[in-house]
């Protein structure tokens, strides 16, 4: 098992993160152990931060105490595996979606650094007392207004030269542009805010979608 970020492995050209709730599964994933450990394998077919690795991330800003708001939690896939890589850290997870709020329950019960949240991020008065300030917002909304939705949370909770980390879906903000315009035109508008220090496309892996590194100013 190769480490290739902190908390983060490879064994062939498969992804793991070390299962901080040991013999437990969420997701029918992987279990593997290696030199006396138990690995959770981490689909990039099913994450899209995991498609961002696979497809050639040069650093991830997530480390082992990370203080994380994550933003489109839904069942709590990704952020089970970023929970894994943040093991003495915390992940807030938002999602306005009562049904998948539900799992994110679940998921939160066999793992004690997820704090969940029914919310809506275009509100983060909602949560604003509860989380504080943050190293890492991390968004995967498949919505319209997915920028302001970004620049709102990350200029209310991001730490001084803290990460924004944002997935992209281009058909959420126009279904009829190319994608290539609305990254390009995305990419424009984060640099107002942020120091792009990462983009990429996650084609074919996650259609559609871009994967930016943004450091705050
Ligand atoms: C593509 S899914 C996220 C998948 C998840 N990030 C993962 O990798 O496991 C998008 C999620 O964004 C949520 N969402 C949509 N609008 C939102 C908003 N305004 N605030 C927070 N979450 C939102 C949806 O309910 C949905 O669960």
């Amino acid at each position: 098992m190769k480490q290739i970020f902190q908390g983060v492995f490879q064994e062939g050209r498969k992804l793991y993160t070390l299962n901080s709730a040991p013999q437990q599964q969420l997701f029918d994933e992987e279990l593997l152990v290696a030199d006396g450990k138990e690995y959770r394998g981490w689909n990039p077919l099913r994450s899209k931060l995991a498609a961002a690795i696979v497809k050639g991330l040069p650093e991830l800003p997530i480390k082992g105490n990370s203080k994380v708001l994550y933003l489109g939690a839904a069942h709590g896939y990704t952020p089970s595996f970023i929970s894994d890589i943040a093991a003495e850290g915390i992940v807030f997870g938002v999602d306005p979606a009562p049904r998948v709020v539900r799992d994110l329950v679940f998921a939160a019960e066999k793992r004690k650094n997820i704090l969940p949240f029914l919310a809506d991020a275009n509100h983060p008065e909602a949560y604003y007392n509860l989380v504080g300030s943050v190293d890492i917002v991390y968004q995967d909304v498949a919505q319209k207004n997915q920028i302001e939705i970004f620049v709102k949370n990350c200029s209310l909770f991001l730490k001084p030269e803290g990460f924004g980390l944002l997935a992209l879906k281009a058909r959420s903000i126009d279904v009829l542009q190319q994608p290539q315009g609305i990254f390009l035109a995305a990419k424009k508008e984060l640099e107002k805010k942020f120091t792009i220090i990462d983009f990429r496309l996650l084609s074919p892996l996650q259609k559609d979608h871009a994967f930016f590194v943004c450091k705050k100013q």
